[in-house]
């Protein structure tokens, strides 16, 4: 079993805009409510390369963690199009003043374009007009391409944030 790396990104410094790929458009959830089946397609073929992932949440399950709980975000939260086809999304959560990302997806037929890259990059742009102050995050250790990604994007190994992973038999 990996542990997860807590990282994050304050948000003091002017970031880069996001630009999505030719072709891709990347809307808020705020604009885009009505795309909620499509999300979870992403969510299934995606979860499957999610080391550690014990297998896809059911339509509702989902549904009730990634798009009705409270804490999470419609204007934190964002989808990319490819003509009317949902291909990724990336969702967050708000807490005061930051947010946490949740589940970062891009289908596997359009990866390695930077739509991920965009999606994540929407996302720290909403935060720094809600004048949030940090963003953060957690990776599992084996997910090379969301580790490089975050690192990529100016994320940060947090102290304030480390978890402390056992592995092991725990002792009695
Ligand atoms: C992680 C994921 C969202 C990346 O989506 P993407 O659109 O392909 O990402 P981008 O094209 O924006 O890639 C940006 C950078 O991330 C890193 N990266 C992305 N995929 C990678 C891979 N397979 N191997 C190594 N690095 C990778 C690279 O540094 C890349 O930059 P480069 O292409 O210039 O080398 C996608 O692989 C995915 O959906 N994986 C399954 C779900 C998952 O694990 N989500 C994260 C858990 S929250």
């Amino acid at each position: 079993m990996g542990g997860e790396e807590a990282v994050s990104l304050r948000l003091d410094a002017p970031q880069p805009p996001s630009v999505p790929p030719d072709g891709i458009r990347i809307l808020s959830r705020r604009e885009r409510p009505d795309v909620v089946e499509a999300m979870y397609e992403v969510y299934v073929e995606c979860d499957q390369d999610v080391p550690g992932s014990s297998g896809p949440l059911t339509l509702e399950g989902w549904r009730a963690l990634d798009i009705d709980r409270p804490s999470r975000s419609p204007d934190l939260s964002f989808v990319a199009f490819e003509g009317d086809e949902v291909v990724g999304y990336a969702v967050a959560d708000l807490f005061g003043d930051e947010a946490h990302h949740g589940f970062t997806a891009v289908k596997r037929a359009w990866r390695r374009r930077g739509i991920a890259t965009a999606l994540k990059r929407a996302q720290i742009a909403a935060a720094t007009d809600l004048g949030l102050k940090r963003l953060a995050t957690g990776s599992e250790e084996r997910n090379l391409p969301m580790r490089r990604l975050n690192a990529k994007l100016g994320y940060r190994p947090d102290p304030e944030l480390s978890v402390v992973v056992l592995r092991g038999p725990v002792q009695e």
